[in-house]
């Protein structure tokens, strides 16, 4: 059909103007209409659709002539199954076919144009078929030897930009999945923290007020009150205390810890955490051994002391009888302060020492019979990230565990008064 072709432009021109044309397109939809119109103003094409191969269906992505009647529309879509028709048999094979006499093809199926001649060439790119470039003629033998040629050579030069803009298309979409996941993931996050946090709080106002009036009664009943009392208020505390807790996990998750920075004295804290766990050392036969330098810090005494009782009260309940609890406190590099907590416990593996700090983790048979709910360490790690301190644990199981926490904000001071110490 070569009468067709624009006669200005030699074969060359036109391999060139159409591989400039497509260097010019930014997506996939750009091109494929480009390079529709292209064949069909330079090649003179009457007909021309463009089949990309999704899955194993050939779809209509492009077109010009009748089956484009305006802007980018393509007038009666259809999907043509791999294997069946002229299209889908060059989409199996990868091998280009000219029909000269679609009357006497059984395997034609009558689209828009309804041609009496049909020209269909194989997108290839890395050895496998992408597409079909495919062109009707209203006249028998509509396609000499000149436009297989010219078909071929195009499709050859238009599949590898198409596979990759396909690649783009697919790394983009893939890209924008896993942004909705994270983005839905981080949604459903933020509304279990928030359900969770006014849960919390909407427990402990009747808490605070179960425990409110079952002390009442136990003052106004004198030393000859119902020891069933202290019942209800132990258990009250230990269900505050577990609600205290769960709200410092959601603040910590949610970055939303706070310190309120004032002068401590790390003796102190040690001693007042040590005083409050002496009973619980005392029922479980572990000593307790304090050695502590005169420390000064800037940092949260509140927050500091939540971290020393829970690591002492884990190097209590984690021992054995006749065991011991080494606790240190010492000036460490520069202006940081160090507490070392050694107990002749029980240990861990490196395996339980791993998942140590994921709330609601614990470890061994002691979790049926110590009390305890996994969120101490959790809570002691971010509370010392936000203090811009570091927890290290090492342990041997049946010989015991060594926590070492590092604190910045040694006070001037502290330091020079240490240093003293050094050097006489
Ligand atoms: N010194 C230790 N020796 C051996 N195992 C320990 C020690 N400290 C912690 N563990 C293990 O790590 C788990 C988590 O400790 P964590 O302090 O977070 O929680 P807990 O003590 O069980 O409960 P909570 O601190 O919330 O009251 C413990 O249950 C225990 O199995
Ligand atoms: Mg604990």
């Amino acid at each position: 059909m070569n009468a067709g072709k624009n006669p200005e432009l030699t074969d060359l021109e036109i391999v060139n103007r159409f591989a400039i044309s497509l260097l010019q397109q930014n997506s996939l939809d750009d091109l494929l209409w480009s390079m529709a119109a292209n064949l069909g103003e330079v090649l003179g094409f009457e007909d021309c659709v463009i089949y990309l191969l999704l899955g194993d269906k050939l779809v209509q992505k492009a077109a010009y002539g009748v089956k484009n009647p305006a802007a980018r529309d393509i007038k009666n879509e259809i999907t043509i199954p791999l294997g069946q028709g002229i299209v889908g048999s060059v989409g199996q094979s990868g091998k280009t076919e000219n029909v000269p006499d679609l009357s006497v093809d059984p395997r034609y199926i009558q689209d828009e144009f309804g041609g009496c001649s049909e020209l269909a060439v194989p997108l290839i790119a890395d050895g496998r078929v992408i597409g079909v470039l495919d062109s009707e003629s209203s006249r028998i033998a509509g396609f000499d030897r000149h436009d297989v040629d010219m078909l071929e050579s195009l499709a050859n030069i238009a599949a590898p930009r198409i596979a990759s803009a396909l690649a783009q298309l697919a790394k983009e979409e893939a890209e924008q999945a896993m942004l909705e996941a994270k983005l839905e993931a981080e949604r459903a996050n933020r509304a279990k923290s928030e359900f969770l946090a006014r849960m919390s709080h909407e427990l402990k106002t009747p808490l605070n007020a179960i425990l409110g009036f079952a002390r009442l009664i136990m003052v106004r009943s004198g030393p000859d009150y119902d020891p069933q009392i202290e019942k209800i208020l132990q258990a009250g505390e230990h269900l505050l205390r577990l609600i205290n807790e769960s709200l410092d996990i959601l603040r910590a998750e949610r970055n939303e810890i706070t310190l309120e920075i004032s002068r401590v004295d790390v003796g102190d804290v040690v001693s007042d955490s040590v005083a409050m766990l002496a009973q619980d050392a005392e029922k479980a036969r572990v000593e307790l051994l304090v050695s502590v330098e005169d420390l000064q810090l800037d940092s949260d005494p509140q927050r500091l002391r939540q971290v020393v009782i829970n690591l002492v009260s884990n190097a209590i309940k984690y021992n054995r009888e006749q065991g011991e609890v080494r606790i240190t406190a010492r000036r460490a590099d520069g202006s940081m302060a160090e507490i070392l907590v050694e107990d002749t416990g029980i240990g861990m593996s490196d395996e339980e020492r791993q998942k140590l700090f994921r709330p609601f983790t614990r470890f061994g048979e002691r979790q049926d019979t110590v009390e305890g709910h996994g969120m101490g360490l959790s809570i002691s790690r971010q509370i010392l990230r936000a203090m811009g301190g570091r927890i290290d644990v090492s342990s041997e199981p049946g010989k015991g565990t060594r926590v070492s926490v590092k604190i910045p904000g040694c006070r001037p001071e502290s330091v020079v008064a240490a240093v003293g110490q050094d050097i006489a």
